[in-house]
């Protein structure tokens, strides 16, 4: 097939990430008798310090002509002067809202390899399969705000409407019924009135979806649960900055937020890719970057927008496969292993592949 796929590699370790990714997005090109053409555009600080503005037009225009898109990581200390006019992250929250992918697919495993030197115990982490379904461009994100530059005081506001409830509702109810069947919805009813209409919405829309047992918990309560009993859930489904705060605290159980991929979809095709962590600054520019997340997430670009599940699975069974034979990069190498570079890393998937 032919695919055209926007490429935005923004700050930090994004680059690295990105440059490897569309390598091996080519090689799978190759092996299956697949045509992808890769287009880059600038986003975050790198696109404010070239145009002023951290998501030219320009980019958006090569998103718009594209199937898909493959993102690296936005912002860094250069651009975080909070009284700053502009931050690096707003690109990507403005391309989100763009393009109106309002369900944020964060899936979470525990990888056998890395069990024995997770900060968990061991037994807690069996059968870790979690799937987060994260509302992506409405909540407290989107709300109406007062900036106040230095001033005294300013705000934001958590607000949802019905319908946003119900398609990203929608959405999870779906991935429960094709996984294990069970959905936690994760609120703060008891003192937000936008959670009170979460939670009343995601009961009506259960009724269109009576195979899957729905479970609901309030965020404080759910950041505990999740690490005392992480497999007991399937699909989890949050508004925006309960799902932002919970996928990172859920990296844990993966063994490093390197390893955490993203698919920020709407209801056709087309999606946005992106591995969960940042820019990294402090290791940007080392070659030690974990390549697995941003693989992931090709893989996941491969599966939800160019509908490819079996180049999608050898991708990952490339990236199990190295594991396995022993590769680490050093946020997931243990005490005594000797961690390898992204390169390295990426070179035993490609030899996998
Ligand atoms: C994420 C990130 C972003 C978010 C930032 C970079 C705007 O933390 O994708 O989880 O808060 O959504
Ligand atoms: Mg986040």
């Amino acid at each position: 097939m032919k695919a055209t796929i926007a490429v935005l590699p923004g700050d930090g370790i994004g680059p690295e990430v990105v440059g490897q990714a569309t390598d091996l997005l080519a090689l799978i090109a190759r092996k299956y008798n697949h045509e992808f053409t890769f287009v880059e555009g600038l986003i975050g600080g790198l696109a404010i310090d070239q145009t002023g503005d951290p998501l030219p037009a320009e980019t958006v225009a090569v998103c718009e002509r594209a199937d898909a898109i493959l993102l690296g990581a936005v912002g860094g200390p250069k651009w975080s002067d909070p009284t700053a006019s502009v931050q690096p992250e707003r690109g990507l929250l403005e391309l989100r809202q763009h393009f109106g992918l309002f369900a944020n697919l964060r899936p979470v495993k525990t990888y056998p390899a890395l069990v024995e030197h997770a900060p968990l115990r061991a037994e807690l982490l069996q059968d870790v399969d979690i799937l987060f379904v994260r509302e992506l461009v409405s909540g407290i994100y989107f709300g109406a705000r007062q900036e106040q530059g230095d001033g005294d005081e300013s705000h934001d506001t958590m607000r949802y409407n019905r319908a946003e409830v119900e398609q990203v509702a929608n959405v999870a109810f779906r991935a429960a019924q094709g996984r294990r069947k069970r959905l936690c919805s994760v609120d703060k009813a008891n003192v937000l009135a936008s959670m009170r209409l979460w939670r009343r919405t995601v009961v009506e829309v259960h009724e269109e979806y009576e195979d899957v047992a729905l479970e609901h918990l309030l965020v404080d309560a759910a950041t505990m649960h999740l690490l005392t009993r992480p497999g007991s859930f399937d699909v989890i489904v949050a508004g925006n900055m309960f799902g932002d705060i919970l996928s990172d605290e859920a990296s844990v159980l993966a063994g490093s937020l390197g390893m955490l991929p993203s698919a920020s979809l709407r209801a056709d095709r087309f999606g946005l890719y992106e591995p969960v962590h940042g820019s990294a600054p402090d290791i940007a520019g080392k070659g030690m970057a974990n390549p697995i997340g941003m693989f992931l997430s090709a893989a996941m670009l491969l599966r939800y927008s160019l509908q490819l599940e079996t180049e999608a699975s050898a991708i990952e069974s490339a990236i199990d496969a190295a594991l396995a034979a022993g590769l680490r990069t050093a946020d997931i190498a243990g005490a005594g292993e000797e961690a390898v570079s992204t390169a390295e890393f990426a070179a035993a998937v490609k030899r996998h592949l």
